[in-house]
């Protein structure tokens, strides 16, 4: 089955890694995005973020949570107390996914058959940057992370032992900005990186 597994070198240098996912052929989903968006931040680093997958913005400008999504993290970071500048930031799956409507590109969930496609990048992400803890943005990137049956609903803000690693959850921030109550989502959501944190 489809994975990034034969694209991915062994060794201990990031940059090493990064290039040879820009040219990752792992699942389709490479076929219509623009670039791999890989992940950025310290190496190593004591906090990893992971997300779902790039947006429009991300896809176009080759870089992680830039768009909507990424300003309200970076909102949510600085009242929780976290410096984005020393926070390793990337996501479950490395391309865009989209349907095309019009001009406009819709975000679509990548399915568990690319997640899981994509995870030896993230698996070696994860080796590299050696992070204390790693917090799953949302339900995708903890399945991805924690195995599909991880249920996010109940779990919010809480810190997980997997595989010797230290994994918090929260909810992803583009539930956020689209939220009904978005006051109360924003300080949900930092109250759950706050938690996570002092867990
Ligand atoms: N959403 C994500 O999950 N990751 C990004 O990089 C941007 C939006
Ligand atoms: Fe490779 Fe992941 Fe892109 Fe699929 S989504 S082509 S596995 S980098």
């Amino acid at each position: 089955s489809a994975s990034a597994a034969q694209f991915v070198p062994s060794g201990e240098d990031w940059a090493a890694l990064r290039s040879a996912a820009a040219g990752c052929r792992g699942c389709d989903l490479f076929r219509d995005a623009t670039q791999t968006v890989f992940g950025e931040g310290p190496v190593p680093a004591r906090l990893m973020l992971v997300g779902e997958c790039p947006g429009d913005r991300e896809d176009t400008e080759g870089h992680v949570f830039v768009g909507p999504a990424g300003r309200l993290l970076d909102k949510a970071l600085a009242e929780a107390g976290i410096d984005r500048d020393k926070t390793y930031l990337t996501n479950a799956v490395k391309h865009f996914r989209f349907t095309e409507r019009g001009k406009r590109r819709i975000h679509q969930q990548p399915r568990r058959s690319e997640v899981v496609a994509c995870f030896p990048w993230l698996r070696e992400e994860i080796r590299l940057v050696k992070p204390r803890l790693v917090v799953c943005l949302g339900a995708v990137a903890a399945k991805a992370v924690l195995g599909p049956s991880f249920k996010l609903t109940g779990h919010r803000g809480e810190v997980l032992e997997h595989d010797g690693l230290r994994v918090g959850v929260t909810v992803h921030p583009s539930s956020v900005v689209r939220a009904e109550n978005y006051r109360e989502a924003f300080a949900g959501f930092v109250a759950d990186l706050k938690a996570v944190q002092k867990a």
